[in-house]
């Protein structure tokens, strides 16, 4: 599936999930099965989000729910990977063939490219929304503003919820997220 008119089909769809998601946690849970189980090319979907740094420790990203194979990296600091970049420039990054980024952190041999779009709340990067792909140069436009529509949703839901996450309930979302794809 990857028409216009699915993806359209696909929004309004996570738009009444976000109406009807009691938690942050439920919600962002529905976006990532949504995203992997609809768009065939995205082998793992998840979220990182930014837990700020006490006495001292620079903030991090830590791993929330996600769908795909568990990933070694469960948390990563804002100067590292692909992920670290978009966080902390706030812009999307799109990579076509991870192989040739040297910022590329491998999760899985299978990975092929990888878009991770910063989620922004109250104006300021509070996570980001990470997917990975089987297949080179997976994210072209009409993917690219899915994902960020994607990440503005949950930007949106996150504002209504508190802008702030608490890294307890996103650890809790990541030990109970599954696969049954990658
Ligand atoms: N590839 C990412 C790490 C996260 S995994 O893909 C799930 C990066 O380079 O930051």
């Amino acid at each position: 599936m990857s028409s216009l008119r699915n993806i359209d089909q696909l929004k309004k769809d996570l738009e009444s999930a976000a109406r009807a998601a009691g938690s942050r946690k439920q919600f962002m849970e529905a976006v990532a099965r949504q995203l992997h189980d609809r768009m065939l090319k995205y082998n793992w979907v998840g979220f990182y989000m930014i837990e700020k740094g006490s006495k001292g420790q620079p903030d991090m990203l830590v791993l929330g729910p996600f769908v795909g194979s568990m990933t070694p990296h469960s948390r990563i600091a804002l100067n590292q990977g692909i992920c670290g970049a978009a966080a902390s420039s706030g812009k999307t990054i799109v990579v076509h063939d991870v192989k040739s980024d040297p910022r590329y952190l491998a999760c899985s041999a299978d990975t092929k490219s990888e878009i991770v779009v910063p989620i922004f709340a109250k104006g300021t990067v509070v996570g980001e929304l990470d997917i990975d792909s089987h297949f080179r140069a997976a994210f072209q436009q009409e993917d690219i503003g899915l994902v960020e529509y994607c990440a503005a949703l949950v930007g949106q839901f996150l504002e209504k919820f508190g802008a702030r996450e608490s890294a307890e309930a996103i650890k809790t979302a990541a030990a109970t997220s599954s696969s049954s794809k990658s």
